[in-house]
């Protein structure tokens, strides 16, 4: 079968079973690690994503459903979401609908950082806008639960270096409009969130 799309480390189908639209996220073998290793991740992210996406759409975050799981291949099969990546729209969204989107994004990351998860890889290729403007988070294989105050403040530091390098055109509002979204979900320890966020940064200016 032809792939959908080849991402970093998945290779994606899309077939019909059951009379729907089926996403098939498969975890390849990488020739270049050691096999014991590539085994243990490839298990593991299979394992971690499905967890995640159930443990992420609990929490008030969209993210596909799964259907099936074949741990010992390294397949997912989940829902198709109709829509596109946010990466994609960017630069040809209105800017009160780019941010209106992002601020909806930052949301969802803040509802997962105040059930403890954190996403782990918060791009705008892995957020699926659709029609409507409606949101779905996917690529939940890097996430992880009882997430401290660092590992959020390295989320959102992700998605501020995202932001930077894919579209530093539009990052300013784009970040503005992420942490009006994400204040809005009230947690006490938002602030500590926002200031750990610049302290990462000054870190990586030094070193
Ligand atoms: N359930 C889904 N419905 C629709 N599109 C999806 C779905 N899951 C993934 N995609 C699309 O496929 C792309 C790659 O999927 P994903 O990010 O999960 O794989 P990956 O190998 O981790 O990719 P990358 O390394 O490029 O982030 C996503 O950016 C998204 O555009
Ligand atoms: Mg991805």
């Amino acid at each position: 079968m032809e792939p959908w799309t080849i991402g970093a480390e998945s290779t994606i189908y899309r077939l019909e079973q059951w009379g729907r639209i089926v996403l098939l996220k498969h975890r390849p073998q990488k020739p270049y690690l050691l096999k014991a290793i590539d085994e243990f991740l490839r298990t593991s992210r299979t394992s971690r994503e499905c967890k995640m996406l159930t443990v992420a759409r609990n929490l008030g975050v969209p993210t596909p459903m799964v259907y099936w799981v074949d741990m010992h291949r390294h397949y997912i099969a989940m829902e198709y979401i109709q829509g596109k990546q946010l990466k994609q729209l960017v630069a040809e969204l209105a800017a009160d609908r780019l941010q209106k989107i992002t601020c909806k994004f930052g949301k969802l990351i803040g509802l997962l950082h105040r059930g403890g998860v954190v996403h782990g890889d918060p791009t705008t290729s892995n957020v699926i806008v659709n029609q409507k403007g409606d949101i779905w988070l996917v690529d939940f294989g890097l996430a992880e639960m009882n997430a401290t105050v660092e590992m959020k403040g390295v989320d959102l530091h992700l998605m501020k270096r995202a932001f930077e390098t894919t579209h530093w055109d539009h990052e300013e509002i784009m970040w503005s409009a992420a942490l009006d979204g994400y204040r809005t979900i009230h947690s006490d320890e938002t602030e500590n969130v926002f200031s750990r966020v610049e302290e990462i940064r000054e870190r990586g200016r030094y070193h």
